[in-house]
């Protein structure tokens, strides 16, 4: 082979995949070679009856892999890979995403306490607070019957909920991961309703 084919493949390159395929007549360079097939076995070769030595022979080099394979496996060769350089600290006086907007959420006086939030508070504090407060706010929730200490009673004024709903009080707090601002206000209101006394 002389390489006479670069120069048609760099056509149909230059030519793109939609070029249409040109019918024509084949080259005479890919008319079958008249040369023998290259692989094939001389005459003289013809295969004798494997010698006992050369079977165990042949059975050394497959014997030698597999207990070598321990030894393979055993260094990897892999260079270490670089550590992740550190990051870098925030600009000077740079404020996350949306925090001024969580700020203004959060801020008093809260949401209009309507019936939705009304209802929104209930079902949070339900879920988030009356384990421990009671439902009613007695402080009388199923830890305490488990040994947990005493708690005080609610209600509280929402700022208090707020801020214990935000920071770690009582080893319970902090929800601000699981209850959205409106959320919060909502279960603070609630805390601001709560009656213990009047309750049954
Ligand atoms: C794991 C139990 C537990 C859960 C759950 C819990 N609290 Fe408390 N909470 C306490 C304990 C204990 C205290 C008393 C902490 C203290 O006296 O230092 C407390 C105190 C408070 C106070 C009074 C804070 C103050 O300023 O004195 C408020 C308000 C309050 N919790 C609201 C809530 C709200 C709202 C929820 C639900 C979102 C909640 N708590 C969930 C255990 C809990």
């Amino acid at each position: 082979m002389s390489g006479a084919w670069l120069p048609g493949i760099a056509r149909i390159a230059a030519a793109g995949p939609e070029a249409p395929v040109a019918p024509g007549p084949v080259p005479p360079r890919m008319a079958p070679s008249p040369r023998p097939p290259a692989f094939a076995p001389p005459a003289s070769a013809a295969s004798p009856a494997p010698s006992p030595t050369a079977s165990a022979a042949g059975l050394l080099g497959p014997l030698v892999l597999l207990f070598a394979m321990p030894l393979l496996a055993g260094c990897d060769g892999w260079p270490e890979s670089q550590p992740p350089p550190p990051p870098r600290p925030a600009p000077e006086g740079s404020v996350a995403r949306g925090t001024a907007a969580l700020r203004a959420a959060l801020a008093p006086p809260g949401p209009p306490v309507d019936g939705s939030l009304r209802r929104l508070g209930a079902d949070r504090y339900a879920i988030f607070c009356a384990a421990c407060h009671g439902a009613a706010g007695r402080g009388d929730g199923v830890v305490v019957a488990r040994g947990h200490p005493p708690i005080p009673p609610l209600p509280a004024d929402p700022a208090r909920s707020m801020a214990a709903i935000a920071e770690n009080r009582g080893g319970s707090h902090p929800f601000a991961d699981r209850l959205s601002p409106r959320e919060r206000w909502a279960v603070a209101r609630h805390v601001e309703a709560l009656r213990p006394e009047a309750a049954p």
